[in-house]
């Protein structure tokens, strides 16, 4: 593919398009099993839905709604980030659980006393996109991983 025809695109088709292969990116440095995901045993021609495959359509969800603060590698320092303080979270070294991250989400900082820079996102996306990006950043996070 040249990049031309993705040039040509307007800002937000190219941030899409851009977000998705970001998210590709991410899918295949982590090492996704979803390639791998075995055929059914019923015939159907899709996977069952997995973690795998939530992990990936989170991924997508962060490409395109949570990367320019929180960074391509989910250590707070996307290319925004110097413009807030407190400074946007490193989301690897986080140590809260699947439910606070999915209210900081969806209700923002400010519901939760921290900071307004933290956008709520509730109207925007999906209660399944909120579980996928929590499932995306639950896999990037270096705490859970150690358990
Ligand atoms: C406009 C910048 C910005 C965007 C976009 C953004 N965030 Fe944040 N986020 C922040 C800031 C700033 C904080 C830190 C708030 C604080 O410390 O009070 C934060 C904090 C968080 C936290 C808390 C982590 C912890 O350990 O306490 C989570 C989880 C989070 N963001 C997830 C997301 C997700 C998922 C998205 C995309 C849907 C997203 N953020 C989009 C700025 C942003």
């Amino acid at each position: 593919m040249t990049l031309t025809p993705l040039l040509r695109r307007s800002p937000r088709q190219f941030r899409r398009a851009a977000g998705t292969l970001l998210a590709l990116a991410f899918t295949l440095a982590g090492g996704s099993a979803l390639a791998q995901d075995a055929p059914r045993p019923d015939g159907a021609l899709l996977p069952r839905d997995s973690r795998d495959a939530a992990v990936f359509r989170g991924g997508l969800v962060y490409a395109n709604y949570c990367v320019t603060c929180h960074g391509i590698n989910a250590d707070g320092n996307g290319r925004a980030a110097r413009l807030h303080n407190p400074r946007p979270a490193n989301l690897r070294a986080s140590d809260k659980n699947d439910d606070y991250i999915g209210l900081i989400v969806r209700r923002g900082g400010e519901a939760l006393a921290r900071s307004p820079r933290m956008p709520p996102w509730g109207e925007e996306l999906t209660d399944e996109q909120i579980r996928d990006v929590v499932a995306f950043v639950r896999s990037v996070n270096v705490a859970s991983q150690a358990k």
